[in-house]
Protein backbone atom coordinates (compact mmCIF):
# COMPACT_ATOMS: atom_id res chain seq x y z
CA UNK A 1 0.00 0.00 0.00
CA UNK A 2 1.18 3.52 -0.58
CA UNK A 3 2.19 5.78 2.06
CA UNK A 4 0.08 7.79 3.68
CA UNK A 5 -0.03 10.71 6.53
CA UNK A 6 -2.43 11.14 9.43
CA UNK A 7 -4.18 13.87 10.57
CA UNK A 8 -6.56 13.53 13.54
CA UNK A 9 -8.78 16.76 13.65
CA UNK A 10 -11.90 17.25 15.94
CA UNK A 11 -11.27 13.38 17.11
CA UNK A 12 -11.60 12.27 13.66
CA UNK A 13 -8.80 10.75 11.78
CA UNK A 14 -8.03 11.65 8.06
CA UNK A 15 -6.01 9.91 5.90
CA UNK A 16 -3.69 11.72 3.01
CA UNK A 17 -1.70 10.44 0.22
CA UNK A 18 1.97 11.22 0.12
CA UNK A 19 4.11 11.83 -2.98
CA UNK A 20 7.38 11.06 -2.86
CA UNK A 21 9.56 13.21 -5.67
CA UNK A 22 12.44 11.32 -8.16
CA UNK A 23 15.01 12.57 -5.48
CA UNK A 24 13.34 10.87 -2.75
CA UNK A 25 11.56 14.22 -1.20
CA UNK A 26 8.29 13.62 0.01
CA UNK A 27 5.50 15.86 0.39
CA UNK A 28 1.87 15.32 2.25
CA UNK A 29 -0.52 16.20 -0.57
CA UNK A 30 -3.28 18.27 1.28
CA UNK A 31 -5.20 19.12 -2.21
CA UNK A 32 -8.16 17.72 -0.56
CA UNK A 33 -7.89 18.61 3.12
CA UNK A 34 -10.39 21.80 3.03
CA UNK A 35 -13.08 19.74 1.01
CA UNK A 36 -12.64 16.87 3.53
CA UNK A 37 -12.76 18.26 6.79
CA UNK A 38 -12.57 22.47 6.20
CA UNK A 39 -9.23 23.39 7.57
CA UNK A 40 -6.62 24.80 5.22
CA UNK A 41 -2.84 24.67 6.63
CA UNK A 42 -1.21 28.22 7.50
CA UNK A 43 2.46 28.54 6.44
CA UNK A 44 3.47 32.29 5.82
CA UNK A 45 6.35 32.48 3.34
CA UNK A 46 5.25 29.68 2.04
CA UNK A 47 8.26 27.90 4.29
CA UNK A 48 7.18 24.17 3.94
CA UNK A 49 4.89 24.34 1.45
CA UNK A 50 5.48 22.70 -2.15
CA UNK A 51 3.62 25.11 -4.69
CA UNK A 52 3.83 22.07 -7.44
CA UNK A 53 5.75 19.73 -8.88
CA UNK A 54 8.71 20.46 -11.41
CA UNK A 55 11.21 18.34 -13.10
CA UNK A 56 13.29 21.39 -13.80
CA UNK A 57 15.32 22.20 -11.18
CA UNK A 58 16.16 19.90 -7.97
CA UNK A 59 17.77 21.44 -4.84
CA UNK A 60 19.08 20.58 -1.39
CA UNK A 61 19.91 23.21 0.54
CA UNK A 62 21.06 20.79 3.51
CA UNK A 63 23.68 18.88 1.14
CA UNK A 64 24.39 22.29 -1.12
CA UNK A 65 22.97 20.63 -4.16
CA UNK A 66 21.59 22.26 -7.36
CA UNK A 67 21.24 20.50 -10.75
CA UNK A 68 19.15 21.62 -14.02
CA UNK A 69 17.05 18.94 -15.61
CA UNK A 70 19.65 16.21 -13.44
CA UNK A 71 22.66 17.90 -14.76
CA UNK A 72 25.35 19.27 -12.09
CA UNK A 73 25.37 23.16 -11.66
CA UNK A 74 29.55 23.35 -11.54
CA UNK A 75 29.30 20.85 -14.63
CA UNK A 76 27.38 23.13 -16.18
CA UNK A 77 29.19 26.04 -15.19
CA UNK A 78 32.33 24.71 -16.05
CA UNK A 79 31.15 23.12 -19.24
CA UNK A 80 28.00 24.41 -20.48
CA UNK A 81 27.64 27.89 -22.91
CA UNK A 82 24.64 30.28 -21.25
CA UNK A 83 22.35 29.17 -24.23
CA UNK A 84 22.58 25.78 -24.08
CA UNK A 85 21.99 25.61 -20.89
CA UNK A 86 18.71 27.92 -21.30
CA UNK A 87 17.95 24.91 -24.22
CA UNK A 88 18.44 22.43 -21.78
CA UNK A 89 15.91 24.04 -18.96
CA UNK A 90 13.29 24.59 -21.76
CA UNK A 91 13.58 21.45 -23.86
CA UNK A 92 14.71 18.70 -20.72
CA UNK A 93 17.97 17.65 -22.65
CA UNK A 94 21.02 19.01 -23.48
CA UNK A 95 20.93 20.04 -27.76
CA UNK A 96 22.82 18.17 -30.64
CA UNK A 97 24.93 20.58 -32.07
CA UNK A 98 22.67 20.92 -34.80
CA UNK A 99 19.89 22.00 -32.34
CA UNK A 100 22.13 24.17 -30.97
CA UNK A 101 22.58 26.05 -33.92
CA UNK A 102 19.48 26.06 -35.02
CA UNK A 103 18.55 27.84 -31.24
CA UNK A 104 20.99 30.19 -31.07
CA UNK A 105 19.90 31.25 -35.11
CA UNK A 106 16.45 31.92 -34.08
CA UNK A 107 17.49 33.74 -30.88
CA UNK A 108 20.03 36.21 -33.36
CA UNK A 109 17.01 36.26 -35.99
CA UNK A 110 14.70 38.37 -32.72
CA UNK A 111 17.56 40.72 -31.33
CA UNK A 112 16.39 43.83 -32.63
CA UNK A 113 13.45 45.34 -30.74
CA UNK A 114 11.00 47.57 -32.84
CA UNK A 115 11.96 50.83 -33.47
CA UNK A 116 8.78 52.62 -32.18
CA UNK A 117 10.30 51.15 -28.91
CA UNK A 118 12.86 53.28 -28.63
CA UNK A 119 10.86 56.23 -28.22
CA UNK A 120 9.54 54.93 -25.13
CA UNK A 121 12.85 55.30 -23.14
CA UNK A 122 13.00 58.65 -23.96
CA UNK A 123 10.30 59.32 -21.49
CA UNK A 124 12.16 57.78 -18.87
CA UNK A 125 14.10 60.16 -16.28
CA UNK A 126 17.70 59.75 -16.95
CA UNK A 127 18.01 58.13 -13.62
CA UNK A 128 15.29 56.02 -14.04
CA UNK A 129 16.56 52.48 -12.05
CA UNK A 130 17.31 49.57 -14.84
CA UNK A 131 14.84 47.33 -13.22
CA UNK A 132 12.00 49.38 -13.70
CA UNK A 133 12.70 50.19 -17.53
CA UNK A 134 13.11 46.46 -17.98
CA UNK A 135 9.98 45.18 -16.46
CA UNK A 136 8.21 47.94 -18.18
CA UNK A 137 10.13 46.90 -21.64
CA UNK A 138 9.10 43.36 -21.33
CA UNK A 139 5.39 44.11 -20.36
CA UNK A 140 5.10 46.62 -23.50
CA UNK A 141 6.59 44.07 -25.72
CA UNK A 142 3.04 42.22 -25.71
CA UNK A 143 1.16 44.99 -27.30
CA UNK A 144 3.78 44.85 -30.50
CA UNK A 145 3.14 41.21 -30.35
CA UNK A 146 -0.45 40.55 -29.85
CA UNK A 147 -0.75 36.68 -31.02
CA UNK A 148 1.43 36.32 -27.68
CA UNK A 149 -2.07 36.96 -26.02
CA UNK A 150 -3.28 33.31 -26.09
CA UNK A 151 -0.12 31.49 -24.48
CA UNK A 152 -2.17 28.38 -23.26
CA UNK A 153 -2.42 26.75 -26.81
CA UNK A 154 0.89 25.87 -27.63
CA UNK A 155 1.91 27.06 -31.24
CA UNK A 156 4.45 28.80 -33.17
CA UNK A 157 3.46 31.94 -31.63
CA UNK A 158 4.20 30.58 -28.00
CA UNK A 159 7.89 29.58 -29.75
CA UNK A 160 8.61 32.71 -31.43
CA UNK A 161 7.42 34.65 -28.00
CA UNK A 162 10.11 32.57 -26.04
CA UNK A 163 13.03 33.39 -28.77
CA UNK A 164 11.64 36.99 -28.67
CA UNK A 165 11.92 37.03 -24.88
CA UNK A 166 15.93 35.58 -24.64
CA UNK A 167 16.65 37.35 -27.87
CA UNK A 168 15.62 40.92 -26.85
CA UNK A 169 15.86 41.31 -23.01
CA UNK A 170 19.70 41.89 -23.43
CA UNK A 171 19.30 44.11 -26.01
CA UNK A 172 15.91 45.95 -23.89
CA UNK A 173 18.72 45.53 -20.78
CA UNK A 174 21.96 47.77 -22.62
CA UNK A 175 19.41 50.28 -23.90
CA UNK A 176 18.44 51.05 -20.32
CA UNK A 177 21.87 51.56 -19.43
CA UNK A 178 22.99 53.37 -22.35
CA UNK A 179 19.96 55.54 -21.39
CA UNK A 180 21.18 56.27 -17.92
CA UNK A 181 24.97 57.18 -19.40
CA UNK A 182 23.28 59.34 -22.33
CA UNK A 183 25.29 57.54 -24.84
CA UNK A 184 23.79 56.36 -28.21
CA UNK A 185 22.18 53.03 -28.12
CA UNK A 186 24.13 50.07 -29.93
CA UNK A 187 22.31 48.09 -32.49
CA UNK A 188 22.55 43.99 -31.45
CA UNK A 189 25.73 42.87 -33.47
CA UNK A 190 24.29 39.24 -34.46
CA UNK A 191 28.08 37.93 -35.75
CA UNK A 192 28.80 37.52 -31.87
CA UNK A 193 27.82 35.22 -29.27
CA UNK A 194 25.52 35.93 -26.87
CA UNK A 195 27.30 37.30 -23.89
CA UNK A 196 29.77 39.12 -26.14
CA UNK A 197 26.73 40.92 -28.10
CA UNK A 198 25.42 41.88 -24.84
CA UNK A 199 29.19 44.02 -23.98
CA UNK A 200 28.89 44.89 -27.16
CA UNK A 201 25.87 47.15 -26.74
CA UNK A 202 26.57 48.11 -23.15
CA UNK A 203 30.12 49.24 -23.52
CA UNK A 204 30.39 49.65 -27.65
CA UNK A 205 30.43 53.20 -29.19
CA UNK A 206 29.25 53.83 -33.21
CA UNK A 207 32.75 55.51 -33.07
CA UNK A 208 34.68 52.68 -32.03
CA UNK A 209 34.85 48.58 -31.68
CA UNK A 210 34.45 47.17 -28.87
CA UNK A 211 36.40 44.12 -28.51
CA UNK A 212 34.83 42.48 -25.05
CA UNK A 213 38.06 40.77 -22.99
CA UNK A 214 37.54 36.92 -23.13
CA UNK A 215 38.26 36.38 -18.87
CA UNK A 216 35.20 39.00 -18.98
CA UNK A 217 33.32 37.05 -21.18
CA UNK A 218 34.02 33.34 -19.79
CA UNK A 219 32.59 35.29 -16.52
CA UNK A 220 29.98 36.52 -17.19
CA UNK A 221 28.92 32.96 -19.32
CA UNK A 222 28.99 31.43 -15.77
CA UNK A 223 27.06 33.47 -13.76
CA UNK A 224 24.18 33.64 -15.78
CA UNK A 225 24.19 29.84 -16.24
CA UNK A 226 24.75 29.80 -12.77
CA UNK A 227 21.43 32.05 -12.49
CA UNK A 228 19.32 30.26 -15.07
CA UNK A 229 17.14 28.69 -12.87
CA UNK A 230 16.30 28.01 -8.82
CA UNK A 231 13.06 26.02 -8.74
CA UNK A 232 10.17 27.92 -6.62
CA UNK A 233 11.41 31.06 -5.60
CA UNK A 234 10.38 34.18 -5.35
CA UNK A 235 10.12 35.32 -8.69
CA UNK A 236 9.65 31.86 -10.50
CA UNK A 237 6.79 31.62 -8.28
CA UNK A 238 5.56 35.03 -9.41
CA UNK A 239 5.99 33.91 -12.73
CA UNK A 240 4.19 30.72 -12.57
CA UNK A 241 1.26 32.43 -11.08
CA UNK A 242 0.35 35.22 -13.14
CA UNK A 243 0.94 32.76 -15.91
CA UNK A 244 -1.72 30.93 -14.02
CA UNK A 245 -4.60 33.30 -14.88
CA UNK A 246 -3.16 32.61 -18.73
CA UNK A 247 -2.03 36.41 -18.67
CA UNK A 248 0.51 36.14 -21.45
CA UNK A 249 4.67 35.05 -21.10
CA UNK A 250 5.25 38.68 -21.16
CA UNK A 251 3.02 40.16 -18.53
CA UNK A 252 4.26 37.02 -16.62
CA UNK A 253 7.93 37.58 -17.22
CA UNK A 254 7.58 41.18 -16.33
CA UNK A 255 6.31 40.68 -12.74
CA UNK A 256 9.20 37.91 -12.51
CA UNK A 257 11.12 40.91 -13.06
CA UNK A 258 9.31 43.15 -10.40
CA UNK A 259 9.44 40.29 -7.83
CA UNK A 260 13.52 39.77 -8.50
CA UNK A 261 13.93 43.54 -8.20
CA UNK A 262 13.60 43.65 -4.38
CA UNK A 263 16.51 43.44 -1.91
CA UNK A 264 15.57 40.56 -0.11
CA UNK A 265 15.84 38.66 -3.43
CA UNK A 266 17.55 39.10 -6.70
CA UNK A 267 18.10 42.91 -5.54
CA UNK A 268 20.49 41.87 -2.76
CA UNK A 269 23.69 41.90 -5.26
CA UNK A 270 22.81 45.80 -5.43
CA UNK A 271 22.57 46.45 -1.76
CA UNK A 272 26.19 44.45 -1.25
CA UNK A 273 28.06 46.62 -3.02
CA UNK A 274 26.11 49.79 -1.51
CA UNK A 275 26.60 48.20 2.11
CA UNK A 276 30.45 47.71 1.19
CA UNK A 277 30.37 51.29 0.02
CA UNK A 278 28.79 52.42 3.15
CA UNK A 279 30.87 50.70 5.56
CA UNK A 280 34.13 51.87 3.54
CA UNK A 281 32.62 55.82 3.79
CA UNK A 282 32.27 54.82 7.29
CA UNK A 283 35.74 54.64 8.21
CA UNK A 284 35.81 50.80 7.17
CA UNK A 285 34.67 49.49 10.81
CA UNK A 286 33.67 46.17 9.88
CA UNK A 287 32.98 44.92 13.51
CA UNK A 288 30.56 47.55 14.12
CA UNK A 289 28.54 46.59 10.75
CA UNK A 290 28.29 43.28 11.90
CA UNK A 291 27.61 44.07 15.50
CA UNK A 292 24.96 45.95 14.05
CA UNK A 293 23.58 42.98 11.41
CA UNK A 294 22.96 40.85 15.08
CA UNK A 295 21.34 43.51 17.13
CA UNK A 296 17.65 42.63 16.60
CA UNK A 297 16.88 46.61 17.37
CA UNK A 298 18.89 47.53 14.23
CA UNK A 299 16.95 47.00 11.39
CA UNK A 300 20.21 46.73 9.18
CA UNK A 301 21.42 43.22 7.77
CA UNK A 302 24.04 42.17 5.99
CA UNK A 303 23.06 41.75 2.51
CA UNK A 304 24.37 38.89 0.44
CA UNK A 305 24.60 36.46 3.99
CA UNK A 306 21.73 34.11 4.62
CA UNK A 307 19.17 32.12 2.15
CA UNK A 308 15.93 30.57 2.40
CA UNK A 309 16.79 27.14 1.59
CA UNK A 310 20.67 26.84 1.50
CA UNK A 311 21.65 26.73 5.18
CA UNK A 312 24.86 24.67 5.05
CA UNK A 313 26.37 26.43 1.75
CA UNK A 314 25.18 27.85 -1.65
CA UNK A 315 26.66 25.77 -4.47
CA UNK A 316 27.19 28.73 -6.81
CA UNK A 317 28.30 30.75 -4.27
CA UNK A 318 31.45 28.48 -4.05
CA UNK A 319 31.86 28.51 -7.80
CA UNK A 320 31.36 32.06 -8.23
CA UNK A 321 34.10 33.08 -5.19
CA UNK A 322 36.46 30.63 -7.12
CA UNK A 323 35.59 32.56 -10.00
CA UNK A 324 35.92 36.11 -8.23
CA UNK A 325 39.60 34.99 -6.99
CA UNK A 326 40.53 34.51 -10.29
CA UNK A 327 38.83 36.97 -12.38
CA UNK A 328 40.43 40.08 -9.50
CA UNK A 329 43.92 38.40 -9.79
CA UNK A 330 43.56 38.37 -14.04
CA UNK A 331 41.91 41.90 -14.54
CA UNK A 332 44.86 43.10 -11.63
CA UNK A 333 42.11 44.95 -9.89
CA UNK A 334 43.01 46.31 -6.09
CA UNK A 335 39.51 47.97 -5.23
CA UNK A 336 38.79 49.06 -1.26
CA UNK A 337 35.90 48.20 -1.44
CA UNK A 338 36.44 44.52 -2.69
CA UNK A 339 39.00 44.27 0.00
CA UNK A 340 35.97 45.11 2.73
CA UNK A 341 34.41 42.58 1.23
CA UNK A 342 36.98 40.00 1.92
CA UNK A 343 37.41 40.83 5.83
CA UNK A 344 33.81 40.66 6.03
CA UNK A 345 33.56 37.05 4.68
CA UNK A 346 36.06 35.99 7.41
CA UNK A 347 34.65 38.00 10.38
CA UNK A 348 31.19 36.62 9.57
CA UNK A 349 32.32 33.14 8.96
CA UNK A 350 33.96 32.80 12.31
CA UNK A 351 31.03 34.67 14.37
CA UNK A 352 29.05 32.74 16.09
CA UNK A 353 25.92 34.40 15.44
CA UNK A 354 26.21 34.11 11.74
CA UNK A 355 28.02 29.80 12.25
CA UNK A 356 24.31 29.23 14.68
CA UNK A 357 21.32 30.89 12.10
CA UNK A 358 23.61 29.14 9.65
CA UNK A 359 24.25 32.27 7.32
CA UNK A 360 26.57 31.93 5.28
CA UNK A 361 27.50 34.16 1.79
CA UNK A 362 24.96 33.63 -1.55
CA UNK A 363 25.37 33.80 -4.67
CA UNK A 364 24.88 37.94 -4.82
CA UNK A 365 27.71 38.11 -2.08
CA UNK A 366 29.91 37.09 -4.86
CA UNK A 367 28.12 38.15 -8.10
CA UNK A 368 28.29 41.43 -6.76
CA UNK A 369 31.71 41.62 -6.81
CA UNK A 370 32.57 40.44 -10.12
CA UNK A 371 30.15 42.89 -11.81
CA UNK A 372 31.94 45.62 -9.94
CA UNK A 373 35.16 44.24 -11.02
CA UNK A 374 34.21 43.80 -14.45
CA UNK A 375 32.93 46.97 -14.60
CA UNK A 376 28.93 46.93 -14.88
CA UNK A 377 27.55 49.78 -12.84
CA UNK A 378 25.85 48.94 -9.68
CA UNK A 379 22.41 49.57 -10.39
CA UNK A 380 22.75 47.15 -13.44
CA UNK A 381 24.18 44.28 -11.34
CA UNK A 382 20.08 42.95 -10.51
CA UNK A 383 19.58 43.34 -14.30
CA UNK A 384 22.06 40.80 -14.95
CA UNK A 385 20.63 38.51 -12.36
CA UNK A 386 17.53 38.58 -14.99
CA UNK A 387 19.32 38.31 -18.11
CA UNK A 388 20.38 35.24 -16.27
CA UNK A 389 17.09 33.92 -14.78
CA UNK A 390 14.97 34.85 -18.03
CA UNK A 391 15.01 30.99 -19.13
CA UNK A 392 14.31 29.64 -15.66
CA UNK A 393 11.32 31.75 -15.35
CA UNK A 394 10.27 30.80 -18.92
CA UNK A 395 10.93 27.08 -18.67
CA UNK A 396 8.70 27.53 -14.77
CA UNK A 397 5.92 28.62 -17.05
CA UNK A 398 6.07 26.50 -19.49
CA UNK A 399 5.89 23.62 -17.45
CA UNK A 400 2.81 24.83 -15.55
CA UNK A 401 1.16 25.88 -19.01
CA UNK A 402 1.82 22.29 -20.43
CA UNK A 403 0.47 20.46 -16.69
CA UNK A 404 -2.44 22.17 -17.09
CA UNK A 405 -2.13 23.91 -13.58
CA UNK A 406 -4.92 25.83 -11.95
CA UNK A 407 -4.62 29.59 -11.53
CA UNK A 408 -3.26 30.10 -8.69
CA UNK A 409 -5.22 31.10 -5.64
CA UNK A 410 -4.26 30.85 -2.10
CA UNK A 411 -6.30 30.82 0.76
CA UNK A 412 -6.12 33.00 4.24
CA UNK A 413 -7.45 32.83 7.55
CA UNK A 414 -9.09 36.23 8.16
CA UNK A 415 -8.09 37.61 11.91
CA UNK A 416 -10.23 40.66 10.90
CA UNK A 417 -13.08 43.01 12.46
CA UNK A 418 -16.62 40.47 12.48
CA UNK A 419 -19.55 41.90 10.76
CA UNK A 420 -20.64 45.27 12.07
CA UNK A 421 -22.77 47.65 10.60
CA UNK A 422 -22.72 50.48 8.42
CA UNK A 423 -22.71 54.02 10.85
CA UNK A 424 -23.56 57.30 8.80
CA UNK A 425 -20.40 59.35 8.80
CA UNK A 426 -22.73 62.03 11.20
CA UNK A 427 -22.80 59.45 13.82
CA UNK A 428 -18.94 58.55 14.13
CA UNK A 429 -17.08 59.69 16.89
N1 LIG B 1 22.07 39.50 8.42
C1 LIG B 1 21.79 39.37 9.75
N2 LIG B 1 20.90 38.47 10.24
C2 LIG B 1 20.26 37.67 9.38
C3 LIG B 1 20.51 37.74 8.00
C4 LIG B 1 21.44 38.69 7.51
N3 LIG B 1 21.69 38.80 6.21
N4 LIG B 1 19.74 36.83 7.36
C5 LIG B 1 19.04 36.20 8.32
N5 LIG B 1 19.36 36.69 9.54
C6 LIG B 1 18.87 36.21 10.84
C7 LIG B 1 17.45 36.66 11.11
O1 LIG B 1 17.40 37.90 11.80
C8 LIG B 1 16.92 35.51 11.93
O2 LIG B 1 17.45 35.65 13.23
P1 LIG B 1 16.58 35.14 14.52
O3 LIG B 1 16.39 33.67 14.30
O4 LIG B 1 17.44 35.47 15.70
O5 LIG B 1 15.29 35.91 14.47
C9 LIG B 1 17.58 34.28 11.32
O6 LIG B 1 18.82 34.78 10.76
C10 LIG B 1 16.76 33.59 10.22
O7 LIG B 1 16.46 34.57 9.22
P2 LIG B 1 15.09 34.65 8.40
O8 LIG B 1 14.90 36.02 7.92
O9 LIG B 1 13.98 34.03 9.22
O10 LIG B 1 15.40 33.66 7.22
P3 LIG B 1 14.61 33.60 5.86
O11 LIG B 1 14.84 32.24 5.31
O12 LIG B 1 13.20 34.05 6.03
O13 LIG B 1 15.32 34.71 4.97
C11 LIG B 1 16.84 35.80 3.53
C12 LIG B 1 16.31 34.46 4.05
C13 LIG B 1 15.68 36.69 3.10
C14 LIG B 1 17.72 35.53 2.33
C15 LIG B 1 17.65 36.48 4.66
O14 LIG B 1 18.75 35.67 5.03
C16 LIG B 1 18.16 37.88 4.28
O15 LIG B 1 17.41 38.85 4.44
N6 LIG B 1 19.42 38.00 3.75
C17 LIG B 1 19.94 39.27 3.28
C18 LIG B 1 19.40 39.58 1.90
C19 LIG B 1 20.02 38.72 0.83
O16 LIG B 1 21.22 38.56 0.74
N7 LIG B 1 19.12 38.18 -0.06
C20 LIG B 1 19.56 37.37 -1.20
C21 LIG B 1 19.10 35.97 -1.06
S1 LIG B 1 19.75 34.98 -2.36
C22 LIG B 1 18.77 35.29 -3.68
O17 LIG B 1 17.68 35.73 -3.63
C23 LIG B 1 19.37 34.96 -4.94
Amino acid sequence: MSETAKIILEGKTYELPVVTGSEGEKAIDISKLRSETGYITLDLGYKNTGSTTSAITFLDGEKGILRYRGYPIEQLAEKGSFLEVAYLLLNGELPNAKELEEFEGNIRYHSLVHEDMKHFFQFFSSNAHPMGILSAMVSSLSTFYPKSQTPNRPSKDVIRTIYRLIAKMPTLAAISYKKNLGQPYMYPDNSLGYVENFLHMMYGMPTEKYVPDPVVVDALNKLLILHADHEQNCSASTVRMVGSSQANLYSAISAGIAALWGPLHGGANQKVIEMLETIRNDGGDIHKWVDKAKDKNDPFRLFGFGHRVYKNFDPRAQIIKRSSDQILGKLGINDPVLEIARHLEEIALKDDYFIERKLYPNVDFYSGIIYRAIGIPTRMFTVMFALGRLPGWIAQWKEMIEDKEPISRPRQIYTGANKRDYVPIAQRK
